[in-house]
């Protein structure tokens, strides 16, 4: 079958993950979520009691640099199509989509040696999977400036919160408009502005901007592009 890399970037919430599967279920790829592994290192270390702080101590550092090259990280999609994810094997899907992991996730991804050491994991997953399509904040900038096309999504900041607003309460789940909207541009704001992979768009991703557009608006305007390629 013919190698295919497309990689996905861009701001929180905007819907790199719906697109990513949509994607990676058409055109037979199998699907990179790097926020899962930023967030599950997040949860790893709470696990090992390492708090931003503890990593001044230069021996605890390395240790830690050390232990997430190899983070015991498994992703398996269960009988509905949902993808899993294991941390040894214990199943941390839905700590793993909780906005205090995702604020943690984006607190230690600034520091550089991190993200080094997370930058090796994804690098070895991509190397089982010739046909793959990563999702992130860096993937077509810093961990595969190689793919042969990249996309960057954005909506407005209201916009996303809206749809995460509108999620949450179908799901039945308890929802703050204001605090969802917060929370976004916060982590945004703390992704754009990091010293080392900041997120910005690669000089050759597609920008895609989807806050008029819905999921079928947005897919169709990504297979436009990748059919043209
Ligand atoms: O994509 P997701 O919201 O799951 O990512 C959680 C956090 O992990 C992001 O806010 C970001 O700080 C960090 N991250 C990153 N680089 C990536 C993917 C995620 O820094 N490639």
């Amino acid at each position: 079958m013919e190698k295919l890399l497309i990689t996905i970037d861009g701001t929180s919430g905007v819907g790199k993950g719906t697109m990513a599967k949509l994607l990676a279920d058409k055109y037979n790829c199998q699907r990179l979520d790097s926020g899962a592994i930023y967030r599950a290192a997040a949860i790893y270390l709470g696990k090992l009691n390492i708090e931003k702080e503890d990593l001044q101590d230069p021996e605890v550092f390395a240790q830690v640099c050390d232990k997430l090259k190899n983070i015991p990280l498994t992703f398996a999609e269960n009988e509905a199509g949902v993808l899993q994810v294991y941390l040894d094997q214990e199943n941390i899907t839905q700590l793993l989509r909780l906005e205090t992991t995702a604020a943690k996730a984006s607190s230690f991804a600034v520091i550089p040696e991190i993200r080094t050491a997370l930058l090796e994991r994804q690098r070895k997953f991509a190397l089982d999977y010739p046909r793959l399509v990563a999702e992130g904040r860096d993937m077509g900038t810093v961990v595969f400036p190689q793919a042969q096309i990249k996309f960057f999504l954005d909506a407005s900041p209201k916009a996303k919160a809206e749809r995460r607003y509108k999620e949450l309460c179908e799901k039945g789940e308890k929802a703050n408009f204001d605090e969802i909207l917060a929370l976004l541009e916060q982590r945004d704001y703390q992704d754009k502005n990091r010293k080392v992979a900041p997120l910005v768009p690669a000089s050759d991703a597609i920008i895609i901007d989807t806050t008029n557009l819905g999921i079928e608006e947005t897919f169709a305007a990504i297979e436009k592009h990748l059919q043209e390629k």
